[in-house]
């Protein structure tokens, strides 16, 4: 074993959303040095005004990577990517990799060719994910589903207050859709912390479906830019930051050390 340097990876959400993300790249690269970025203090994101939380995502980033020198930047939040990706290219010289909705590859699969994109209302609206529905859906119907409240039901879940099946449930409802003989099959999860409540939302979910998750996309998507490198000394336990000055509960870094949700 060599003494390398480890890479040190940014991961950035407006709360814990991005530890689903955190999780495969972690597992894709274990001995990285790890930074989570929380903007709890901004939280949450999917109803702001747009200018203001431009202005906001750049300087809490801009922040942190003065404050550790980060090789790559993951922006694992939709609302922060769709919003300011282009932006944060513009300013800063370190890679992103961002999260945005995984339309491609839902029309891709769907046999219904009918698609439902779950995120933020921010995220919906955004004239970045219509974009890509004009360019991806490849003729599927593609609806578009803005949800004020599943973010702050995902950070209740982890912190062990979820909410009740019914709240849910309206939140998803309008995800499916039974028309000309075709349902809904595929519902791309357009919000980093919706894969925290996918199991509640087979739970209530009138037909089965496939939720899908863009993180393992994300992971590969990091890997090919750090690259193959030497082994370090072995994994080094992540550093989680809130923007609120708040430490992790020893039960969440509990779960950022072990994946345990
Ligand atoms: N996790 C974020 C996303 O992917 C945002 C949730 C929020 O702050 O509203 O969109």
């Amino acid at each position: 074993m060599t003494d390398v340097k480890p890479a040190t990876i940014l991961v950035f959400d407006s709360g814990v959303g991005g530890l689903t993300v955190f999780r495969e790249i972690k597992v894709a690269l274990p001995d990285a040095a790890y930074v989570y970025v929380a903007d709890d203090a901004g939280f949450p994101y999917g109803d702001k005004l747009e200018a203001a939380l431009i202005e906001r995502i750049l300087a809490v980033i801009g922040a942190a990577i003065a404050q550790h020198a980060p090789d790559l930047v993951v922006i694992a939040c939709n609302t922060a990517s769709t919003l300011a990706l282009a932006h944060l290219r513009a300013k800063f010289s370190v890679p992103f990799v961002g999260t945005v909705p995984a339309i491609k590859p839902a029309c891709a699969q769907s046999n219904a060719r009918r698609v439902a994109v779950l995120g933020t209302r921010a995220t919906v609206s955004l004239e970045y994910t219509r974009a890509l529905i004009r360019e991806f859906s490849a003729g599927c119907d593609v609806g578009l589903v803005g949800s004020s409240h599943l973010a702050t039901y995902a950070e209740a879940e982890l912190a062990g207050t979820p909410v009740a099946d019914d709240a849910i449930k309206a939140e998803i409802a309008p995800c499916f859709i039974d028309a000309e003989g075709r349902r809904t099959d595929t519902v791309v999860l357009a919000c980093t912390h919706y894969p925290l409540l996918t199991a509640r939302f087979r739970s209530v979910a009138p037909w089965p479906v496939e939720w899908l998750d863009p993180a393992p996309a994300i992971a590969r998507r990091v890997v090919d830019l750090i690259g193959p490198r030497p082994q370090s000394n072995g994994p080094v336990p992540a550093r989680m930051i809130f923007t609120s000055g708040r430490a992790p509960k020893p039960a969440l870094a509990r779960t950022l050390a072990g994946f345990d949700f």
